[in-house]
């Protein structure tokens, strides 16, 4: 820990009001545009109905032990993932503990630099969806009307419908973080939760209804078993479940610090746990029934569509399916304002990772803090992602950091806090303490055996397809540079952030006193 002596001066740490407004904001933070836009096309590729297998077993076996490890560490040590990891290394490993905890907060980082970008694109696309502005060719109006697309390379051409509505973005998440956790991020949180499910229920119901529905729930759901004989099935369901309950980069653990200190941690983790991923089905299911309803509008199954993942899914395949669809401007709007809203939450609970690493760090309050590392953010993501080479390093910047670089952040965390820190029991019993569901020995075997096994599998087997094949044809110089140059500059960017010294002391916001460590009752209401 820094010698530095605790400055009596500092002030109090910011509160979520009480357990529900937490349990929002989490559940704001879980559904986000890993549910929309990228599960239900995942689960399609991998296997349809067989691939839930591999899901619930990643929930089950990664999701919730490392969901609650990250609730235990924030909650516990409370501080962001630097100041939190730090305290937990103690004396003898704190230095490269916060190390650990700056890797996280670079991953953020690098995340609210695109993740901004996907925001704006549905910003516009709800825009368009009033008048269909992509006409008879959604394909051609997405990538060259829209994002004017050029070869992978890096280009200073700016695209002005790309670059207005993402500085709208940056502007509306500043003000939020600007306000603090409480009167910021949870208002937001209550109010766009509530519309978002509204919304897209809406959408869902009406998807169902459409001519053509089953069909695209018989291919979604449909159990291709042959599928669960490939490592690269189970690999997809892990980095679905990491990427969806927003585990293993920072974000639980900086939101679990602003609880009280007599907060049930374990139900609510699993009443998150449990809505992110109703949310992801009930995304698969609206996508797929409004698939079914595409696919005999074109003579064609289900399966032989184009575009049924990613990017094109949704900016490409439901537009052109908006146009065919009686009220089709409505259903537009839905999905697109569901998008922005699901992303938009989700966002706040990203950079509020590297805005409250940074408050404590340099001892800045949350205006100070948002106003800088939005400003600075808001250069980058327009430099990288609003220019014509913007989809192509967004693609290819996004793979790499969730493959490797959330991967490879919960590999070490796992592997350092349980197996070398041996801090698992004590975790546990923090747990159980201020818990109404304790937690039992096979959570410290799950993330100190089990998850790390898994994970560092996953981690190198990722890694040595990305040598061997690289990533959609994309030349191999422009993979090395974009790709692995994102993650050597997380890297580095932790390196450094972890070299310069404190502003205020660690001590700062003072982790719970040794008579409140494990407070014998629970948050019992709403406070
Ligand atoms: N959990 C967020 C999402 O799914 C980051 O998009």
């Amino acid at each position: 820990m820094s010698a530095a002596t605790p400055s009596t001066a500092s002030r109090p740490r910011e509160l979520f009001t009480g357990q529900v407004g937490f349990i929002l904001a989490a559940i704001g933070s879980a559904v986000g545009l890993g549910n929309i836009w990228r599960f239900p096309g995942v689960a399609y590729e991998n296997g349809g109905g067989a691939f839930l297998i591999p899901y619930i077993v990643a929930l089950l076996t990664a999701g919730i032990p490392i969901l609650f490890l990250d609730y235990a560490i924030g909650h516990r040590f409370r501080g962001a993932a630097p100041t939190a990891l730090r305290r937990l290394g103690g004396a003898r490993a704190g230095r490269a503990m916060e190390g650990l905890g700056w890797f996280q907060v670079a991953i953020a980082f690098v995340i609210g630099l695109y993740y901004t970008v996907v925001i704006a694109w549905a910003l516009s696309y709800f825009v368009f969806s009033f008048d269909l502005r992509w006409g008879d060719d959604p394909a051609g109006f997405f990538v060259g009307d829209y994002l004017r697309v050029s070869d992978p390379g890096l280009s200073l051409d700016f695209v002005p419908g790309v670059l207005i509505p993402l500085a709208g973005v940056w502007i509306a998440v500043i003000v939020v973080l600007g306000l603090g956790v409480a009167k910021g991020i949870q208002r937001a949180n209550v109010i766009f939760l509530p519309l978002l499910l509204v919304g897209f229920l809406a959408l869902v119901i009406r998807a169902l209804f459409l001519d053509g529905a089953a069909e695209g729930l018989n291919a979604l759901f449909t159990p291709d078993f042959a599928a669960l004989a490939n490592p690269d099935v189970w690999i997809a369901a892990y980095s679905q479940i990491f990427f969806s309950l927003s585990i293993a980069f920072g974000i639980m653990i900086t939101y679990s610090s602003y609880r009280r200190r007599r907060s049930n941690l374990t139900a609510p983790a699993l009443v998150v746990a449990f809505a992110n991923s109703s949310f992801e089905i009930l995304a698969g299911i609206g996508v797929f029934a409004t698939l079914g309803f595409f696919a005999v509008q074109q003579g064609v199954a289900v399966g032989d569509l184009e575009g049924l993942t990613g990017v094109g899914l949704s900016f490409i395949t439901f537009p052109a399916i908006v146009s065919q669809m009686p009220g089709g401007p409505i259903f537009g709007a839905l999905f697109f304002g569901s998008l922005v809203m699901a992303g938009f939450t989700s966002l706040l609970s990203v950079l509020q990772v590297v805005s409250a690493a940074f408050q404590e760090k340099f001892g800045v309050g949350p205006r100070a803090a948002a106003a800088t590392i939005g400003g600075v953010s808001a250069v980058l993501s327009v430099l990288l992602f609003s220019t014509t080479s913007g989809l192509i390093a967004l693609d290819t910047v996004d793979h790499y950091v969730n493959n490797i670089g959330i991967v490879a952040s919960a590999v070490l965390t796992t592997v350092l806090v349980i197996l070398v820190l041996r801090r698992g029991a004590e975790l546990r019993g923090h747990l159980s303490a201020v818990s109404t569901v304790a937690v039992g020995r096979s959570w410290t075997a799950l993330v100190g055996i089990l998850a790390p096994l898994v994970l560092a599998y996953m981690l190198i087997s990722r890694i040595v397809s990305l040598v061997i094949d690289g990533y959609e044809g994309y030349p191999a110089e422009y993979l090395v540079i974009v790709g692995w140059g994102a993650l050597l500059l997380i890297v580095i960017g932790a390196v450094a952030l972890t070299l310069i010294p404190w502003r205020r002391s660690p001590d700062d916001f003072a982790p719970w006193p040794a008579s409140a460590q494990l407070p014998s009752t629970t948050e019992a209401s709403t406070r």
